[in-house]
């Protein structure tokens, strides 16, 4: 059986863990060649063998490589490596922090604003950047571009993370505006906007703490956090032809939190498994 993403080469940033690897696992299985990157070397190195190892049939190839999403150099090497693959067609843009000294306006400070800004902002317009560049120079006439957001940029929460919650807003602000530039170029940007999730990055910051996580766990409908690979499915729908007329989306993957006022009682719903 053809894989909805079968010959297709992507880049995927923030791939050390989380939804970047778990996406990276289903573009493989889906027949990408998937060039997997992230900061943090070790974490990519564990997160390659991981890859290879749930999607023993792959048929295209995978790669990692070590990659800061802030400096400039390294977006546009990362891009051109995958020349030698016959040129880049998906970029997942999806490495972003969320900082533990993150607040209301009088908490957060400069460094930690800068600090956010740099890597969810700037290192995401580097990615649109040169997959533009390196699409029209291999003149593709499709190409399909994934930023990660977050519903914080689209409802307000009273557990402020200012900083955080302004750059996933400027995620969505560039991405919209990129989909319509080159729109007649058959270039697609969405953004993708996750729910709080099961994954490191929140579940660190709420540890035992059984108060703060019910604050938040309360607003679910279906009564639970999402899962990294309930992400990663919506990425690879938005990375194949079959949403060849979905652009400029905030694509928000959070089991009905946005749309929703007094949230049911009783037990929660089943998450399904992450892999690996
Ligand atoms: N976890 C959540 O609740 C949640 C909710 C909404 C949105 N998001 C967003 O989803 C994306 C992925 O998060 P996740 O939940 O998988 O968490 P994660 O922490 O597992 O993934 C983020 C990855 O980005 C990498 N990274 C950080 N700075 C980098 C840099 N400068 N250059 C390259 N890589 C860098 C990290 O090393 C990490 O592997 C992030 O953009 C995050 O803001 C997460």
């Amino acid at each position: 059986m053809v894989g909805r993403l079968q010959g297709k080469n992507a880049i995927i940033t923030g791939a050390g863990g989380g939804i970047g690897l778990q996406t990276a696992i289903l573009m493989l299985r889906e027949g990408a060649s998937v060039l997997m990157t992230d900061v943090k070397a070790s974490a990519l190195e564990k997160a390659f063998e991981t890859a290879k190892t749930h999607a023993p049939d792959r048929t295209g190839k995978v790669d990692r490589r070590v990659l800061d999403v802030t400096k400039e150099s390294d977006v546009e090497e990362a891009v051109h490596a995958l020349d030698a693959w016959g040129g880049i067609d998906v970029i997942f843009n999806n490495a972003g922090i969320m900082h533990p000294k993150d607040g209301d306006a009088e908490e957060v400070d400069d460094a930690v604003w800068d600090l956010t800004q740099n890597i969810n902002v700037k290192g995401v317009w580097y990615g649109p950047k040169h997959a533009v560049r390196s699409l029209r120079k291999h003149k593709k006439t499709r190409g399909r571009i994934i930023n990660t957001a977050s519903m914080v940029a689209l409802v307000g929460a009273a557990t402020p993370q200012l900083a955080y919650t302004a750059s996933k807003g400027a995620v969505l602000a560039l991405t919209r505006e990129l989909a319509i530039v080159h729109a007649r170029e058959g270039f697609r940007f969405n953004s993708l906007c996750p729910a709080p999730l099961n994954t490191p990055m929140l579940q660190d910051f709420l540890g035992d703490d059984q108060a703060k996580r019910f604050r938040r766990e309360v607003h679910f409908p279906t009564g639970r956090f999402g899962e990294a690979i309930e992400q990663a499915q919506a990425v690879i729908f938005l990375a194949s032809d079959e949403s060849s007329f979905v652009n400029a989306t905030d694509f928000v993957v959070d089991g009905g939190l946005t749309k929703a006022y007094v949230t049911p009682e009783g037990p929660s719903t089943q998450p399904p498994q992450n892999i690996g």
